[in-house]
This record gives C-alpha cells, structure tokens and sequence, in this order.
C-alpha cells in the first residue's frame, strides 16, 4: 500500500519524507488554511519534498470554475493531482480534466455510487472517507470494500485511496483489504513505527553489547 501524508505542514512532511517510506500527500483547503503563507507557495515546496502524487483542491464549486482552477493546479508543477469534489459539476470537471491528460483525486466519497461514477468520469483516484462514516456509525471500512471490488469487476485504473484515516487499525484494516493508498495524518503515521518492545528489546540489546565488550576488556587486560 503507497502511504500518502494527509497534512499541509512542510514541517511533518520534511519529518515524513526523511523516512523514505512516503508516496505522496494529499491537502485540502482546511488543511492549507491552517498553514502561514502563501497556499501555492506551499505546494509547490510540498512537490519539491516529495517526488509522488501531491493532491491540490479545487474551492470552485461550478466546473467551469472547478476546470480553470485545475487546469491552474496542474500547471504549477508535474507532481500535482487535482482534487474535485464528488458532486454533479466535480464529475464534469474530472471528465473534461482527464480528458487533457490532468490527473484527478475524486474526494468527498462516501458511497460505492460515487466511486463508480469517479472511475467512469477518468478519475486517477478516489477517496472515500472512513473515519467520518465510522462517526456517523456507518461502517468506512466497508466502503472501502465495495469499491475495490467494483473497481476489480471492471479493471478500473483509478486507484482507492482510503482517506479519514484516524488510527493505526484503520491503517491495517485498508491494507488487508488492499486499498492502493492509505492518506494519514502524521500522528497516524508516527504511530505505525513505535512498539514498546522494539524499544524494549533494542535497549537490552546494546546493554548485553556494553556488558560484553566490558568483559571482554577486563579479559584482555589480565
Ligand atoms: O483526506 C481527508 C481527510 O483530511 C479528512 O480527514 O479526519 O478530517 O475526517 P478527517
């Protein structure tokens, strides 16, 4: 599964992108209005940081509006995908923006209708949202599911990308169903690496190693 940022802060992206185990990030507008400075400004260092599919929203919410800012988002850099809402006028624009060869993150999914009609309008990926299904007690990880499977029946090339991720079992219950991405904000993304038994079992490891090496200096100096 790619492992994709949901964050539009250059600080956790850098701290992400370190680990050389990040695909790509997704933003949305309310996470670039939580960041200072200017939105583009900031995406274009994101690309910079990392070489994978960096998500750029439309605010536009008619397609002409939605075409015009995508077509803009695209040009500002290779790595770019545009982000459409999935509503009637997301759906126009993700068609017309495929069909120029610019790549399209459908978000705001929240039904395998959705995802279906994404797939058929060209979209490269969809996004449905677990965890705010998960709060209206509506099982995410289900939705998940279904699309893969109506993406498979068809050989869809748009990839699932499982958003709304909150917690590390989120992050195991998309990979064992296969999503091709998880997005994750980075606390979430922190917690996938920490075990108290690593830490645990790395500081007996290099104590026994000191002990060792004590002994062994002793030894050779009788
Ligand atoms: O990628 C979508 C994500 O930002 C939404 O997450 O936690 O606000 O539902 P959340």
């Amino acid at each position: 599964m790619k492992i994709f940022l949901d964050t539009a802060s250059l600080e956790e992206i850098r701290e992400g992108a370190e680990l050389g185990v990040v695909d790509g990030v997704t933003t949305n507008p309310s996470l670039l209005a939580k960041e200072k400075g200017d939105p583009e400004d900031i995406l274009l260092e994101i690309c910079r940081t990392v070489d994978g599919p960096i998500s750029a929203e439309v605010v536009a919410t008619d397609a002409a509006g939605m075409l015009s800012e995508g077509r803009h988002w695209a040009s500002l850099h290779k790595n770019i995908v545009v982000k459409c809402p999935c509503t009637a006028d997301g759906l126009k624009a993700t068609k017309l923006l495929a069909g120029e060869g610019i790549r399209v993150n459908m978000t705001l999914i929240f039904s395998p209708t959705q995802a279906l009609l994404a797939a058929k309008a060209g979209a490269r990926f969809a996004s449905p949202f677990v965890g705010r299904l998960d709060d209206v007690a509506t099982p995410g990880m289900e939705l998940v599911r279904d699309i893969l499977e109506i993406f498979r029946n068809y050989g869809y090339p748009c990839e699932v990308l499982a958003a709304s991720l909150r917690h590390p079992m989120h992050v195991v219950e998309a990979a064992k169903a296969g999503a091709h991405i998880g997005t994750l904000p980075m606390a979430v993304f922190r917690q996938l690496l920490k075990h108290p038994l690593t830490d645990i079992g790395l500081k007996r490891f290099l104590d026994d190693w000191e002990k060792a090496k004590k002994e062994m200096g002793q030894r050779t100096s009788r």
